[in-house]
């Protein structure tokens, strides 16, 4: 395995030092980007290009309005291109990121109440499971002792509540333990039982290449999908919706207003086709065509490249974890006997609580990852153990206001950019702190359940004022507030 990534250079802000606790500075690793990512180069060199150029699209008709429409248009083209959907077939509309994709859908698919039946899993973001529920009835796929769902079930699932499944919605890759799921199987079996499969592709897409179309076989194709700019190296707060034109007719869409209709009179409506129906008000024209330029560096530089880089620096993160024998990694035991996975992993150094070691790897080593329960609480829940009963006492007393340690775990993410010798540094890490070989300094946990250095915080305001900009506001006139 190659020591740095060949798309290091590709990425800002690789070689920014942060403060330490003790003093000076250091490189920082990110080691968080299931969360988001940091931007592409390419992608903030259009950003800024195209900006002299941007205005208001569809319906103004100076130059820059048109070339606007064109370049917004054509990134939807660059989303189905991306996902390998035929445009005859499949409709791209833009969102501000999967969440609101998924509202979105469920409110839709929602509305007919022929099928009142989702299935889901128990492996899913929030994002992929709450909106799900508010429209429908869910049956969740369990987990087998792997903390993989028990996919071999959903023939059975389909066959029990025949004819009454509307959707299978299920996660590309988990955000918590990077396992892929097998979609296009899943969607046969969805298929063959009259159901839609929707795929949330959030941690998917900046990692796989993406087949909506299918992998060959017949009905294995997807028929709704979605993902978000942000964690693609393009934080300018677009996602993209993906999905069969034919499903998104049939019923009116969520949001209305602006931009959606063809015609209205006082007393009636008519609605434009997906994807114009889909997107109301004004859109996201620049992270339209942030997306688009992100999608145009994964295609250019391969997605499977890109892939095959990030499948052997997972492998080495995996065998830096499992070595260090106080880590205890959620999900198969094996790297590679089980189902495919991103670099994605989490885990719990024993005797700390993720909370403290999270901090502890920011503030002491200028490591950034992620603790809690990632979006995630069902799943983590389920891989940590926590049983029905302390599951309902947390619910209580989170009801009751009380603060209280929650359970959860630390994890570590990799993008493309991450090489091995940060992560073979956070090995370093994590075995002096499970050895008691570095001492960490005093730490109190705050009322929203972080620990913070008890001898103060980094000023935040200070560096941000250095750093970035200063946001000082004017006082005079505003009576001193
Ligand atoms: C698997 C998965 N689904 C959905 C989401 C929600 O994405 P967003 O916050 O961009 O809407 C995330 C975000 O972490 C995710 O990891």
């Amino acid at each position: 395995m190659r020591s740095q990534s060949p798309w290091r250079d590709q990425v800002i802000g690789v070689d920014m030092q942060v403060p330490l606790l003790a003093g000076g500075y250091r490189l920082y690793v990110n080691l968080d980007n299931a969360s988001s990512t940091p931007v592409l180069k390419p992608v903030l060199e259009t950003v800024v290009r195209f900006l002299p150029w941007y205005a208001s699209i569809h319906r103004g008709t100076g130059f820059k309005s048109k070339l606007s429409t064109w370049a917004y248009e054509e990134a939807r083209a660059r989303v189905l291109e991306f996902v390998g959907a035929d445009p005859k077939e499949y409709v791209a509309s833009f969102v501000r990121n999967t969440t609101e994709a998924v509202n979105k859908l469920a409110w839709r698919l929602g509305q007919d109440q022929r099928k009142a039946l989702a299935v889901t899993t128990l492996m899913e973001h929030h994002s992929n499971d709450l909106p799900w529920r508010r429209h429908f009835r869910l049956l969740r796929l369990p987990l087998d002792s792997s903390g993989f769902p028990e996919f071999d079930r959903l023939e059975d699932l389909l066959s029990e509540h025949s004819g009454q499944v509307r959707l299978v919605a299920v996660t590309g890759a988990s955000n918590v333990t990077g396992l892929v799921t097998p979609i296009h199987e899943l969607a046969r079996i969805a298929h063959r039982h009259g159901a839609h499969i929707f795929v949330d592709a959030a941690q998917l897409a900046p990692h796989k290449p993406i087949r909506v179309q299918g992998d060959g076989r017949e009905d294995s194709h997807i028929d709704f999908l979605a993902f978000s700019a942000h964690k693609m190296y393009a934080p300018f707060g677009s996602g993209a919706l993906v999905a069969r034109r034919d499903l998104l007719r049939e019923i009116e869409p969520f949001e209305i207003g602006g931009g959606t209709v063809l015609r209205v009179s006082t007393d009636s409506v008519i609605y434009a086709d997906p994807p114009w129906s889909e997107e109301a008000g004004s859109p996201n024209v620049v992270g339209a065509i942030a997306l688009a330029a992100a999608i145009h560096w994964f295609q250019t530089t391969g997605m499977s490249a890109v892939e095959a880089y990030e499948h052997e620096l997972a492998r080495a993160t995996w065998e830096i974890l499992r070595s260090i024998p106080e880590v205890d990694l959620y999900g198969p035991a094996e790297f590679d006997a089980g189902p495919d996975r991103l670099g994605v992993f989490s885990f719990n150094l024993r005797g700390w609580h993720h909370a403290k070691l999270a901090a502890v790897l920011a503030y002491e080593f200028g490591i950034g990852v992620r603790n809690g329960c990632f979006c995630a609480q069902p799943y983590v829940k389920a891989l940590l153990g926590v049983n029905r009963s302390l599951e309902e006492k947390l619910m209580e007393r989170s009801r009751e206001g009380t603060t209280i340690p929650t359970p959860g775990a630390v994890r570590v993410s990799l993008g493309f950019y991450n090489s091995l010798d940060e992560v073979q540094y956070l090995g370093q890490a994590l075995s002096r702190l499970a050895t008691g070989e570095f001492e960490p300094r005093p730490y109190r946990l705050t009322a929203e359940g972080e620990y913070i250095p008890e001898d103060g915080d980094h000023d935040f305001a200070g560096s941000f004022r250095r750093l970035v900009a200063d946001w000082g506001f004017p006082t005079g006139g505003m009576g001193g507030v």
